[in-house]
């Protein structure tokens, strides 16, 4: 009896336990010997927060629209929804794919077609500004931390939770809400700075 219960517990603490057992092995970020981020390979497998469809912030025109489809990590994801907030070591994955109307049966409206990259940004308390930007094209291995003025100055003055756009992720955008962590103001076209 005590050497099932005990086998039992044993069972249960590998089920039960590791809640990040589910993610892929590049679910938090790893660097090189050059401080370069390594490639996330399968982010595909993490959880989907939502598409943009030819968002810009300059006014451009709307002729060939690109997806921005948003993913976070399962064992991240599982934290902003007890807390409202991103733990160290979050990444985010920015994919952007080509959209297209005309094909098969389709006739009006967009689907998504072939990748044209992707943006990665991290937030880890290692690194001198705790959150850094990098972009992967189809090829790279790893990369290199953009400057400041790329990406993050955006996210630092425009994002409605830390560096994070969830004014534009309608299921997180409740949870940040209850947790006290979501600018209201970001959502104004002038609510920057704050
Ligand atoms: C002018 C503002 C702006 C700049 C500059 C910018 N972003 Fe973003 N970023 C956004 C917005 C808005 C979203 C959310 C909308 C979407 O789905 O595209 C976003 C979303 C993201 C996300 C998904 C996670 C999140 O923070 O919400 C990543 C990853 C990302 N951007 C990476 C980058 C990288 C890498 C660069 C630099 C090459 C960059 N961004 C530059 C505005 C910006």
């Amino acid at each position: 009896m005590k050497k099932a219960l005990l086998f039992l517990t044993i069972v249960m603490c590998f089920v039960v336990l590791p809640g990040a057992s589910s993610d892929s092995r590049d679910a938090v970020p790893k660097y090189n010997a050059s401080n370069e981020l390594l490639r996330p390979e399968n982010y595909r497998e993490w959880i989907f927060l939502s598409s943009g469809l030819g968002m810009s912030y300059s006014s451009g025109s709307n002729e060939h629209m690109m997806f921005t489809n948003v993913f976070v990590p399962q064992w991240a994801y599982q934290e902003f929804l007890k807390s409202g907030k991103w733990p160290d070591k979050t990444t985010f994955v920015v994919e952007e794919r080509n959209s297209q109307t005309k094909g098969s049966i389709n006739k009006v409206g967009h689907f998504q077609t072939d990748r044209m990259g992707f943006g990665v940004e991290v937030k880890d308390s290692r690194l001198p500004d705790q959150w850094a930007y990098f972009n992967f094209d189809e090829d790279s291995k790893s990369a290199k931390a953009n400057p400041k003025e790329g990406c993050f100055q955006c996210h630092e003055n425009h994002a409605a939770v830390e560096h994070s756009f969830v004014q534009f992720y309608p299921t997180l955008k409740p949870v940040a809400k209850k947790f006290g962590t979501y600018r209201q103001e970001r959502e104004n076209v002038d609510g920057a700075g704050k």
